[in-house]
């Protein structure tokens, strides 16, 4: 694993975009050889879309050939509720770059039966060959996507119950209202995000140091489902200071190290 400390959220929002960027011109994508790319919702990755976009408009990466895959979307939302992750992924990031409509998949919250959507989802993944990279927040309670704790460490997408810690987060979106925030989502698993070629996630702020010292420092547990990058032979993990604060001198000393 490595572990990109960054002095503040942009500059590793930056840093963060810059390599998907990178990652997506070495691939040289075409029609027939799409780029297929993984992608979150929440506060987290908005500087990082941010700059994608200015890169995508200066020229300096294309997603003419890129497919999306998005991580999880909340069960009984409308595409059109501001809310939704339909809605965010549109208002944030696709309405600005150059992906075609048809590339862009997410789950759809709203289907009468999701277990069989959960299911049509994990296929079309497997159609479009994979995915290359996942990009990744991480919740207060180190959940990835929506796998909170104690979601096996082997799940595929899924619909999951969402936790009242997570509601209560989350309720920042809904007037901090706890009873408008759905109480389950359908996400990918934390197998889906670990097949990926790569796993890239972006943590920042002290509300995400103690999901960060657990998925790096502690053990491999269903307790804390980020600890599963763990196994994940190319995964980096994209912070800002404060989300190290709960890391040993040491750790943060051999990553600053390593990555000199
Ligand atoms: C939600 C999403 C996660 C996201 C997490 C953190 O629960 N399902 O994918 O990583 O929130 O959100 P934020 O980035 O707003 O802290």
């Amino acid at each position: 694993m490595r572990l990109i400390i960054k002095q503040n959220k942009l500059e590793a929002s930056v840093w963060a975009a810059h390599h998907i960027a990178d990652k997506i011109n070495a691939f040289h994508p075409c029609e027939k050889k799409p780029f297929v790319l993984g992608l979150p919702t929440g506060s987290t990755p908005l500087e990082t879309y941010a700059e994608l976009i200015k890169l995508n408009k200066s020229g300096a990466v294309s997603f003419e050939n890129v497919i999306t895959f998005n991580m999880d979307e909340y069960l009984g939302l409308p595409e059109n509720h501001e809310q939704s992750y339909h809605y965010f992924m549109h208002q944030n990031f696709f309405n600005h770059i150059n992906i075609k409509k048809e590339n862009i998949h997410i789950l759809d919250g709203m289907k009468k039966d999701p277990q069989k959507e959960c299911e049509n989802y994990e296929k079309a993944i497997l159609e479009a060959g994979g995915i290359h990279l996942f990009l990744g927040g991480v919740g207060e309670d180190g959940h990835i996507a929506f796998n909170e704790p104690f979601t096996s460490l082997c799940s595929r997408t899924h619909v999951q119950p969402l936790t009242q810690d997570t509601i209560r987060v989350n309720s920042r979106f809904f007037d901090f209202d706890t009873s408008k925030v759905p109480t389950k989502a359908l996400t990918v698993g934390v197998q889906t995000i670990m097949d990926a070629d790569e796993v890239l996630i972006l943590a920042f702020g002290k509300n995400k140091a103690t999901a960060l010292h657990h998925g790096i420092e502690g053990a491999l547990s269903h307790v804390w489902t980020i600890s599963a990058v763990q196994t994940h032979n190319n995964a980096i993990i994209v912070c800002d200071t404060e989300a190290t604060e709960k890391l040993s001198k040491d750790t943060v000393n051999y990553f600053s190290d390593i990555e000199k």
